[in-house]
């Protein structure tokens, strides 16, 4: 890698940042592109976010991913934000424009495109997601901006898994009930459970969002984690001959719409995902 007075410089802004798999994503795509440009990890604490953002714009950073905690927190610091990331709340891809900041919600495509990509149809279907947090919100307004039938919000805390039920009902007219996590035991009909907790993900990996049981009733189960690589839901899908995804392919996707908002351009996501895959198994 050359890098000199023109390379471009992009990066993550989150806290805590360790196991990112971003920079190992674009920064592939960038050399296989020939592009001179470099993503780096900016690890920011809360209170140091819009300093952060004031030196994105004193160093002409080109673009930069937002994660956890700050994805609700950056929009007050942008100059402009797309319908989408309003309507969620939740901006994860920056482009400076000349020193205007412009904030974008690249995760609903994100996922949207793992789906068709899986040839899981969202209309018509009913739903269960697990989890109220910041990653559910996305795949709910994913789901019911797609004509989802019905869906369940599952959480461990109810209060949020309704106020997020409430939002949904409001904003897209959808049906959308809700429960605490143990609940779901109770649901019969789950076209698609997908999780979005954080339940499972390395290193608990033996926990389960959900009983097998509950899995065994389901035509299809989507995880957003991809660290491990097989969750104990998924096992649990596999054992029971149930289609199931990983988040990998949601990674892949989103990251690829925030390369098309800062390069112009998509990234060729076999040979990404060929990489990544390899990356994982050596470092994760
Ligand atoms: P993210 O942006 O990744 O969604 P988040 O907003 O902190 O992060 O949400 C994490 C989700 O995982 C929440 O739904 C959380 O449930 P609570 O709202 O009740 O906290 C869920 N979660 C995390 N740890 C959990 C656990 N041990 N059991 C059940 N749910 C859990």
């Amino acid at each position: 890698m050359k890098i000199d007075s023109k390379t471009k410089l992009y990066g993550l802004i989150g806290h805590p940042i360790g196991h990112s798999l971003s920079p190992l994503i674009h920064n592939y795509a960038f050399k296989s592109l020939g592009l001179n440009c470099v993503y780096t990890v900016f690890d920011v604490l809360t209170e140091k976010l819009e300093d952060a953002v004031k030196g994105v714009k004193a160093l002409g950073i080109k673009g930069f991913n937002v994660t956890v905690p700050h994805k609700e927190n950056i929009i007050k610091y942008l100059d402009v934000v797309s319908e989408e990331a309003l309507k969620i709340g939740a901006v994860n891809t920056v482009i400076n424009e000349e020193g205007v900041l412009e904030g974008y919600n690249t995760d609903v495509y994100g996922f949207i495109d793992s789906l068709k990509e899986l040839g899981e149809e969202i209309k018509g279907r009913k739903a269960v997601v697990l989890g109220a947090g910041g990653a559910s919100k996305a795949i709910c307004v994913a789901l019911a901006s797609e004509g989802i039938d019905s869906m369940v919000i599952a959480n461990r805390s109810v209060e949020r898994a309704k106020n997020l039920s409430e939002y949904v009902e409001k904003e897209f007219e959808v049906h959308c009930d809700y429960c605490s996590i143990n609940e779901v035991e109770k649901i019969q009909e789950i076209d698609m459970l997908i999780n979005t907790t954080s339940v499972g993900m390395h290193p608990n990996v033996e926990d389960s969002p959900a009983s097998e049981g509950v899995v065994s009733r389901a035509k299809f189960v989507y995880d957003l984690i991809y660290n491990p690589f097989e969750t104990a839901l998924l096992k649990h899908a596999k054992k029971n001959g149930i289609k199931y995804s990983n988040g990998l392919s949601m990674l892949l996707n989103q990251a690829n719409y925030s390369f098309k908002l800062w390069t112009g351009g998509f990234f060729d996501k076999n040979l990404v995902y060929m990489h990544l895959k390899e990356g994982i198994t050596q470092n994760l």
